[in-house]
């Protein structure tokens, strides 16, 4: 017998990768399935050789009483989940990212895992990657001095792809506190993603004291950038996910990269009494107030500092205000069952 029995709920695209990590350590067993789709649900078990199958994440809960969680289900969920997994007394919760879609069950869950001792984390996988360790190995060196800047382009909406590079550039530089953040954004056809209200473009400057990230999220169609580049007063750091490469008055320097261990290792490790994660939810929260931050700064049209605490999504108000116009039927640029899903929960199927 493992010495820790794991669940998934929602059992699609990502709960693969989950799985992945549990069948790499013989002291995990992934031993239930949860997810409202049967279909989906029966082939994820079938895969993995699970028997226990269920439709609801709370008889789940109750009947398995699972040691670790994984929440794999479409953003606007994942909080109502893992407030439900840390009070079933699970030691552990792993939450997909985005934490969700506005900041109030985020801040619950987290002081709720407090509260109770469980081991929160959130998937920012990101965080592993021997290209960007490299990188944050440097920066700490003090390898291009300090401030830092770097002008971060992606495609694939703020909460989506926005929630890893914010966390991403925070583990780069080292976990620092937000100062303040400018956001602008443009929604004019009636977008979700995965459940959640999503915008077309977004474009932020967000300060941590006087390093600094400009992102730029959907400008141009269909773009997703591979290659990034730090800067600092004494030179440049070019890196993606595999390694990292200085250049500075002496010139090009060779490659690095940082070996690292396993997302679930780290976890395992932490249930052991080891350092705590560097996905502790808490790290996620900072992210979350961030993009929140991004959208408050778009609809009032101000810089925000923190503390910032507005339970609500701004992006939400804005659109339910009328102060974005949009053109055009709902839809959802990643899962039409999650459209049809989220606008159930909203009243408006
Ligand atoms: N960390 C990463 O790099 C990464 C990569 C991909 C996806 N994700 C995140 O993972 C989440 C899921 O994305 P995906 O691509 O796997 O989606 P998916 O549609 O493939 O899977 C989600 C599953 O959740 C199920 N589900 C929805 N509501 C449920 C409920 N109330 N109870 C039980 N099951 C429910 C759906 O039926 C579906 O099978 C998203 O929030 C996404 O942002 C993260």
């Amino acid at each position: 017998m493992s010495e820790f029995r794991a669940a998934v709920i929602g059992t699609g695209g990502i709960a693969r990768t989950h799985a992945g990590y549990y069948a790499k350590t013989d002291r995990v067993e992934l031993v239930a399935g949860c997810d409202i789709n049967e279909e989906r649900l029966n082939a994820y078990c079938d895969e993995h050789g699970i028997d226990q199958r269920f439709s609801d994440h709370e008889t789940m809960l109750a009947e398995v009483q699972p040691d670790i969680v994984s929440v794999c289900t479409w953003n606007p969920t994942h909080m109502e989940m893992a407030i439900a997994a840390i009070e079933s007394g699970a030691k552990a919760v792993i939450s997909e990212k985005p934490m969700g879609d506005e900041l109030g069950g985020p801040m619950d869950a987290v002081a709720l895992a407090q509260e109770r001792g469980c081991h929160f984390v959130v998937h920012h996988q990101t965080r592993f990657t021997p290209g960007y360790n490299a990188t944050r190995e440097m920066v700490a060196d003090g390898a291009i001095g300090r401030p830092v800047s770097i002008h971060w382009r992606s495609g694939g909406g703020l909460l989506n792809i926005g929630s890893h590079l914010i966390d991403n550039y925070r583990w780069i530089i080292g976990d620092p506190d937000w100062t303040d953040v400018l956001g602008w954004i443009q929604r004019d056809t009636n977008r979700f993603e995965r459940g959640s209200y999503a915008e077309e473009k977004t474009h932020a400057l967000i300060r941590y004291g006087g390093d600094e990230m400009i992102l730029s999220i959907d400008l141009e169609d269909g773009v997703k950038y591979k290659q990034f580049r730090l800067s600092g007063p004494d030179g440049v750091i070019n890196f993606d996910r595999e390694q990292a490469v200085l250049v500075n008055s002496e010139g090009a320097h060779e490659p690095r990269s940082s070996a690292q261990p396993s997302f679930l290792e780290e976890l395992l490790t932490w249930i052991d009494g080891g350092p705590v994660h560097r996905n502790v939810a808490s790290q996620a929260l900072i992210t979350q107030q961030i993009m929140m931050a991004i959208y408050e700064s778009a609809r009032t049209r101000s810089m925000i500092v923190p503390p910032y605490e507005k339970r609500e999504s701004p992006l939400e108000e804005m659109i339910l205000a009328g102060e974005l116009p949009f053109e055009g039927e709902p839809y959802d640029c990643r899962r039409p069952d999650a459209l049809e899903y989220a606008l159930k929960q909203r009243g408006m199927a």
